[in-house]
């Protein structure tokens, strides 16, 4: 590395200077022309970017320039690596750049051993994910892991390793390049913000090594811990209550905000981001589309702050992003942030920023306010929060969802609720009542998860269907609540599956799999009630999917046909406008799709019973009678109040002669 020559400042990049290509070119000699251009190129369009974008964050160090030269170089090694058939989707993605926008895209994601019980296990059920029509999977985390407690795999002991009882990494590459041949997108989990603590840079640490032990945040004793914890937020209090532990071995303090054998990476650290870039890279390289970008809003730190969603987070991601438009552009990122709605929506990037950190973000607020709706069977907060809050950078897609392997917090903005008179504490509490079947008349049969005495906030766990009143319905053998909770999961996925954006299933679901309450009997699982909502996938009940007359066949066969329809609609795509309409009828919710050229009125009832809605409120869709209900098949006259039976979800298309009007 010749760390005499200066990195120019940014501004100087862009003026046309080609220092960043003599600094990578000689590295590329092996490479053919043709490829060197492509990868040359990106590097002058994105390098001043990693520039500009890291300066403010490790500038101040003395070797800050040749820092940035191995930061370049591991992008260039990273390309030099990269198989040939992932050079080829990189030139396909370049020309599609916002394929996961499509209105055809659906995913799905699961556990690989509770799914399948192996890497090869998902390979055979390849043909499973086509016949429900899913064009993106997302395997939970699947590294090697510390025996014992690992955070359902969130604890990664080796980016670089498959965890053994799955398979290897060269099933992993197998696998990716199978899936993408049946047209799915592998997605991977990036887990970036901390490590297991048998990582081999954390066993370093615990050796002593210094310079191992700035990989993290050590303390030699509790002043700093306390000062910082002051005004930290708790994430698993039941478990393990506070952010630091205790490592013997070195008798120091290590941040741990998850659990304590989570050790949270230092990233003010420039050593850390350039081996966490290595990392990223190689998951890169084993085919990997997406990456879900694990707990983003934690990896930075600032004493005084609650030390989530700091802006140097922000940075450090669209740091890594403009690094993978150089070095695997077939790449792009899912914000995995769990935070107030005002803060999710950052990490697509904000200011000229937007668009650039990540192209996905999971909607925790849609899927909060859909059970916030079936709950009171009223959609106020729905419709009021989607209004302000649907919105998103052009080249970005939201990736909604029902139910996820984690637990639902009432994450919707106090400042919604108090608009519409709603206390968000006592709310709060009413929907954990709710869900925890405390509540009269309450069809839930979910559990508490995480329970804080001092917040008296506590989680819910639980499954789609046991959430949404199948269990109770089951076990009381009442065949009108059996056609309610089906009538509430189709809903909600009706809605995911039409809003805009990747709509995401949470494998199980699709055969309405109810709570599995076994992992109480593990001493390993026990104090973590999201395992009831992780069970191993059952053979018989999902060939009951084929089975007429069973919930399995009702659930999968309506869900399956929702999504031959979404395809067929390129309304439903991330990028088409979504307006949403206050209609009058507070226990419906109501919202238009355009694009250019398809649109699509939804309307969905809350509520079981039968719901009138004005349509005086729906604008220049009024002139599109006579509409179509795609779903039902039936013709409906937008010049009448439409009526909703209990439950019902209508995708109303407009006729072709009418297609194209505005919004
Ligand atoms: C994310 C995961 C969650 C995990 C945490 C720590 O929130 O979804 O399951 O506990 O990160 O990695």
């Amino acid at each position: 590395m010749n760390t005499a020559r200066p990195v120019p400042d940014a501004a100087g990049v862009r003026a046309g200077a080609a220092t960043l290509r003599a600094l990578v070119e000689p590295r590329l000699a092996g490479v053919l022309p043709a490829e060197a251009a492509h990868f040359l190129a990106r590097l002058e369009r994105y390098g001043p970017d990693v520039i500009e974008l890291l300066r403010p964050l490790y500038g101040h160090r003395p070797d800050f320039e040749a820092w940035v030269e191995a930061i370049l170089a591991t992008a260039a090694d990273a390309f030099l690596a990269r198989p040939a058939e992932l050079k080829a989707l990189d030139a396909r993605r370049e020309a599609d750049p916002t394929w996961y926008q499509h209105h055809t895209m659906i995913g799905a994601v699961c556990y690989v051993d509770r799914f399948a019980g192996t890497l090869e296990g998902i390979r055979q059920r390849i043909p499973y994910f086509r016949e429900l029509g899913l064009t993106y999977l997302h395997l939970m985390p699947l590294f090697r892991t510390p025996d014992g407690p690992n955070d359902g795999g969130y604890a990664v002991s080796s980016y670089r390793e498959v965890n053994p009882a799955l398979g290897t990494m060269d099933d992993l590459r197998r696998l990716a390049a199978d899936l993408r041949a049946s047209g799915i997108s592998l997605a991977l989990d990036f887990v970036f913000n901390h490590t297991a603590n048998d990582h081999a840079w954390a066993r370093k640490a615990r050796a002593g090594d210094p310079r191992y032990q700035a990989h993290y945040y050590m303390f030699p004793d509790r002043t700093t811990p306390d000062a910082y914890e002051a005004t930290l937020r708790e994430i698993f209090p039941e478990e393990d209550p506070g952010s630091f532990t205790f490592v013997e071995d070195v008798g120091q303090w290590v941040w741990t905000t998850f659990h304590r054998y989570q050790w949270d990476l230092n990233y003010s650290n420039p050593e850390v981001f350039q081996r966490m870039l290595g990392e990223l890279l190689f998951l890169a390289n084993i085919g990997a589309e997406v990456l879900r970008l694990d707990a983003v809003a934690f990896i930075w730190k600032r004493l005084g702050t609650n030390c989530e969603n700091l802006p140097e987070a922000h940075r450090i991601i669209q740091a890594f992003n403009a690094l993978v438009r150089i070095a695997a552009p077939a790449l792009v990122f899912k914000s995995e942030a769990i935070v107030h709605p005002d803060e999710v929506v950052r990490y697509f990037g904000t200011g000229e920023w937007a668009g650039r950190e990540c192209e996905l973000s999971y909607n925790p607020l849609l899927m909060v306010e859909l059970w916030e709706a079936l709950a009171t069977r009223h959609t106020h907060l729905l419709t009021y929060s989607m209004q302000r809050r649907f919105a998103i950078p052009p080249n970005c897609a939201w990736v909604n969802y029902v139910r996820s392997h984690d637990d639902i917090g009432w994450g919707f903005a106090d400042e919604d609720a108090e608009a519409l008179h709603i206390h968000a504490f006592h709310h709060r509490q009413y929907l954990n009542r709710f869900y925890t079947g405390q509540e009269p008349g309450s069809f839930a049969a979910g559990h508490g998860f995480q329970w804080n005495p001092r917040t008296l906030d506590m989680r819910i766990s639980g499954t789609t269907a046991s959430l949404a009143g199948l269990e109770k319905a089951l076990a009381a053998g009442d065949e009108q609540a059996v056609e309610y909770a089906i009538g509430r999961i189709l809903l909600m996925f009706g809605i995911v599956l039409s809003m805009g954006g990747i709509p995401l299933l949470y494998l199980g679901d699709e055969v309405g799999t109810l709570n599995d309450y076994s992992y109480r009997d593990d001493p390993q699982r026990a104090r973590d009630s999201r395992w009831m909502h992780r069970p191993r996938a059952d053979e018989a009940q999902l060939a009951r999917r084929n089975q007429p007359g069973t919930v399995e066949h009702r659930i999968f066969n309506a869900l399956r046909r929702m999504i031959a329809l979404r395809k067929q609609q390129p309304a439903f795509g991330a990028a088409a406008h979504t307006g949403v309409i206050e209609t009058g009828n507070p226990h419906s919710f109501v919202f238009v799709k355009s694009s250019a050229d398809s649109r699509v009125l939804v309307a969905a009832n809350f509520t079981e019973r039968e719901q009138h809605v004005a349509t005086g409120g729906f604008g220049d869709i009024l002139s599109l009678n006579p509409s179509t209900d795609l779903l039902s098949e039936r013709a409906v006259d937008l010049s009448q109040d439409l009526t909703l039976p209990p439950y019902g979800l209508l995708w109303i298309a407009v006729p072709p002669q009418a297609s194209g009007a505005a919004a």
